[in-house]
């Protein structure tokens, strides 16, 4: 058993050209999503725009300026487990990738602290897909990103990914009261959600833009007895968003929601509301 297994690796390695990724991982559909670069390279009337990256056609490339930094990111516009990353490039004198490096992060802020390594691309790309997996497995994150630091240009003809995606928050499109939500939310899922960091209010803002009411209920209780605000899974408030005409000060029977347009700031509502509303899964 072991030994077919072996086997069968060895001659998958060796009669495979891109080895490709780890069987299993779905292709994730990228035309739909938002890239950025450092900088837009422009010749003759055209702009190579880090949209050209991801148009599922070989033939047109993003570009970037010569400059020292250069990086291509693409928003997955969702929380995504990444298993490997595939580029095409056209062969041509100026594309070497070699030293770049594929970061997963949540944040579109590029520095080592907000990002974790896929890999470094240590080959050249052109002309052939070339596919990098992540090296110690799969990452998780929302940006994926190009980044090269040696003076250069950062240049993608096509760039496809697999992975799956992760939906550690669900937006519930039913209207209830802060309490049935709650309870809702616990039977069919983990909790009404807890946001104790920017990150998770950027995945929640996310979600509550599907919304059809103004604003979601979030997990935030007022307890009006002691002037004190408390999420559902007992975390007190160190992270806020309220806006900014909100007082912290609340009627009882006053629970929080999030605004579902803008940048999502939290509103105190009358816990008899009906809002859509957000659990975490
Ligand atoms: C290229 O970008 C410039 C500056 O953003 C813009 O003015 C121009 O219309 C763009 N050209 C094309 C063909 O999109
Ligand atoms: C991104 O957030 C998810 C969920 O909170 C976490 O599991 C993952 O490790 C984070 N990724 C990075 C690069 O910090
Ligand atoms: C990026 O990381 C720094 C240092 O850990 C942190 O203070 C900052 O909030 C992070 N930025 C985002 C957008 O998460
Ligand atoms: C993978 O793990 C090895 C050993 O812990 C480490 O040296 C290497 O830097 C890791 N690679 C990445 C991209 O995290
Ligand atoms: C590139 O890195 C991968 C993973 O670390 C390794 O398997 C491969 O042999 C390397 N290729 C070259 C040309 O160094
Ligand atoms: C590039 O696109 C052409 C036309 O669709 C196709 O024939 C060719 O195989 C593609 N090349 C790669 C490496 O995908
Ligand atoms: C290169 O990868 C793309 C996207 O995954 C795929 O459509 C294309 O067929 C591949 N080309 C070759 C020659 O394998
Ligand atoms: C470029 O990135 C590599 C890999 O992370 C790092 O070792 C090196 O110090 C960086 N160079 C500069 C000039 O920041
Ligand atoms: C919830 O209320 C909104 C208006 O606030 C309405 O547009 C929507 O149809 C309602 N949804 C359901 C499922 O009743
Ligand atoms: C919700 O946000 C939108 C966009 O910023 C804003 O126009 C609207 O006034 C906000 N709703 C409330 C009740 O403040």
């Amino acid at each position: 058993m072991l030994w077919s297994l072996l086997f069968i690796t060895l001659i998958g390695r060796s009669t495979q050209q891109d080895p490709g990724c780890s069987p299993g991982w779905e292709t994730i559909k990228l035309d739909d999503k938002v890239a950025f670069q450092s900088s837009v390279y422009t010749a003759n009337g055209v702009n190579y725009t880090s949209d050209r990256a991801l148009d599922r056609n070989n033939a047109t490339c993003s570009d970037t300026l010569n400059e020292p930094i250069t990086w291509w990111t693409v928003d997955l516009l969702g929380l995504y487990e990444i298993s490997c990353i595939t580029i095409y490039n056209v062969n041509q004198y100026n594309i070497d990738l070699r030293g770049a490096q594929i970061l997963i992060g949540n944040s579109s802020e590029r520095n080592a602290a907000n990002t974790t390594e896929c890999t470094t691309i240590n080959t050249t790309t052109s002309g052939e897909n070339n596919t990098f997996n992540c090296e110690n497995g799969t990452k998780w994150g929302r940006y994926v990103t190009v980044y090269k630091n040696t003076s250069g240009l950062v240049i993608l003809c096509e760039v496809t990914m697999k992975g799956r995606k992760k939906e550690p928050f669900k937006l519930i499109k039913e209207n209830k009261t802060w309490e049935d939500a709650l309870y809702h939310c616990r039977e069919e899922h983990m909790d009404l959600v807890s946001i104790l960091d920017k990150e998770t209010q950027g995945w929640v803002g996310l979600e509550a833009q599907k919304a059809d009411t103004p604003f979601v209920w979030l997990g935030l209780q007022y307890i009006c007895g002691f002037d004190f605000w408390i999420w559902v899974n007992d975390q007190c408030v160190f992270f806020d968003q309220w806006a900014p005409d909100e007082t912290r000060t609340a009627v009882c029977g006053t629970s929080a929601a999030m605004n579902t347009s803008g940048n999502h700031l939290w509103y105190k509502k009358s816990v008899y509301d009906k809002y859509n509303f957000i659990c975490a899964v």
